[in-house]
């Protein structure tokens, strides 16, 4: 079964006429059905689906990998467009008050910025919005998976220690457990689509084999998360994308430009950026 990935926000552009804002939306089509992963930050995503063709109204349900504003912000030009009633998956604590801290460039104290979800739970529903909260994987239909959370299993891989919650007024450590992907089964292996992988790139590879059954991991695609990674977690990565033998990898948004040069070293044409206008057939 072929997979289509259109990507209609991302950071960059690969694309005449496309426009760059920073966060991700992969429109991800299969078997008849199509699934758009975030929304991006603005009105990207309706913006370049119009410059590419794209016909939204296909759209039968939305996932939310997690709920930062650059996977969400897209929701209500989204939803006006739609025009109507959809599903949107999500993780319960996307709704979490969710904040970055913010050091200065010349140290000092710093401040907490607010990140998370920039419209209430009520505006987007007013707009056709039908929320699906699990914390489960979630089968979409017989071929396409949403995660659920992910577990911490490998030794490099963690949360970001700058991201935070404020919970009843102190902030507390944001663990992420929103922080999902979607899965596609393929007669090739499996197709992971990523937000941003806060809870790393390969405990989420991981898991995606460890839910749906299947060893073989064919392609992986979107927010890595690597923009942070020091040099050892980097070189595990690399490993461990070998040892699964992945054999497609496109990079996104949070991938940082240092991690997706390396990986297009060593993976060669396996390896491709993918940036908004970039339409994929797996
Ligand atoms: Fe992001
Ligand atoms: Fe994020």
């Amino acid at each position: 079964m072929p997979v289509r990935l259109t990507t209609l926000c991302e950071n960059t552009v690969g694309a005449l006429g496309f426009s760059g804002e920073w966060g991700l939306s992969i429109l991800v089509e299969a078997g008849g059905e199509a699934v758009l992963l975030d929304a991006g930050l603005g009105d990207a995503v309706v913006k370049n689906a119009d410059v590419g063709g794209v016909d939204l109204g296909k759209i039968s349900k939305v996932v939310i990998s997690h709920g930062h504003a650059d996977h969400t912000g897209g929701l209500r030009p989204l939803l006006r467009r739609l025009g109507k009633q959809v599903e949107v998956y999500g993780h319960p604590a996307m709704w979490d008050k969710k904040y970055a801290y913010v050091k200065p460039p010349a140290g000092g104290t710093g401040r907490y910025r607010y990140i998370g979800v920039p419209y209430c739970r009520e505006e987007l529903e007013g707009l056709g919005a039908s929320f699906v909260l699990h914390r489960e994987p979630v089968w979409l239909n017989e071929n396409m998976v949403v995660t659920g959370e992910v577990p911490m299993t490998t030794s490099f891989e963690q949360v970001d220690d700058n991201m935070f919650v404020n919970k009843d007024g102190d902030f507390v450590p944001d663990e992420l457990p929103d922080d999902r992907a979607l899965v596609v089964k393929t007669a090739k292996g499996l197709v992971v689509v990523l937000g941003c992988a806060h809870r790393g790139m390969v405990n989420t590879l991981l898991h995606a084999r460890e839910i749906t059954g299947v060893q073989e991991i064919y392609a992986v695609v979107g927010g890595t998360h690597l923009i942070r990674a020091k040099e050892d977690q980097l070189r595990e990565t690399v490993e461990a994308l070998r040892r699964l033998g992945v054999a497609r990898i496109g990079v996104s948004h949070c991938t940082g430009l240092a991690a997706a040069a390396l990986l297009a070293r060593e993976f060669g044409a396996a390896f491709f950026f993918n940036n908004a206008g970039t339409v994929v057939d797996l």
